[in-house]
């Protein structure tokens, strides 16, 4: 088994496995952890991206190596690997603490910015930021946005 490059990664989020992320083998549900990683992307992609609008766009091959039972701790790495116009791609890596073996890799997490319309909408970056300088200053705004 390959170890995944994670030059540059941040590893934010740590995650206690608890009696309802199982599955019914009572191993890590594999639903928990995507769900999990698609929120990191998105708070991710909100600091890179300077908006919060943001939505998944791609979520390409997930490859689960190994898995976590109840108590392990699980840690999610991102990194910024494109800057587009209207989009950013990710790469994740998920890994188990306890055992330090790999969990998954995930090569590509498209998440595209988007206007109050609701339409792509370009975010000007094109590299990754280490600070919080790109935050929006203003709460989220709720409410239902009709996509394209
Ligand atoms: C995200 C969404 C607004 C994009 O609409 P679209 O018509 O594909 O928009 P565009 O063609 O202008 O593409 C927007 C960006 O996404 C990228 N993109 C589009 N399809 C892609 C794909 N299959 N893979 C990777 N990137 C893709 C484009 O390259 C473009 O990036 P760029 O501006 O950086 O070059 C639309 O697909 C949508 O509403 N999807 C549902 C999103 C959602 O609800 N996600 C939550 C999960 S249910």
């Amino acid at each position: 088994m390959s170890t995944p490059d994670t030059d540059g990664m941040n590893f934010h989020t740590r995650k206690w496995i608890r009696p309802e992320d199982l599955n019914a083998n009572g191993t890590l549900f594999g639903g928990s952890l995507l769900k999990w990683i698609d929120e990191e992307a998105a708070i991710y992609a909100i600091i890179q991206l300077g908006n919060y609008r943001v939505v998944t766009k791609l979520i390409s091959e997930i490859n689960f190596q190994a898995s976590a039972v109840q108590g392990d701790l699980v840690e999610m790495g991102l990194i910024a690997t494109h800057f587009g116009r209207t989009s950013l791609t990710m790469r994740a890596v998920v890994r188990n603490m306890i055992t330090r073996k790999t969990i998954l890799t995930i090569e590509k997490i498209v998440f595209v910015s988007i206007g109050d319309d609701g339409v792509p909408s370009p975010h000007g970056y094109d590299s990754i930021t280490y600070k919080r300088d790109r935050m929006p200053t203003q709460h989220s705004a709720t409410g239902t946005i009709r996509l394209p």
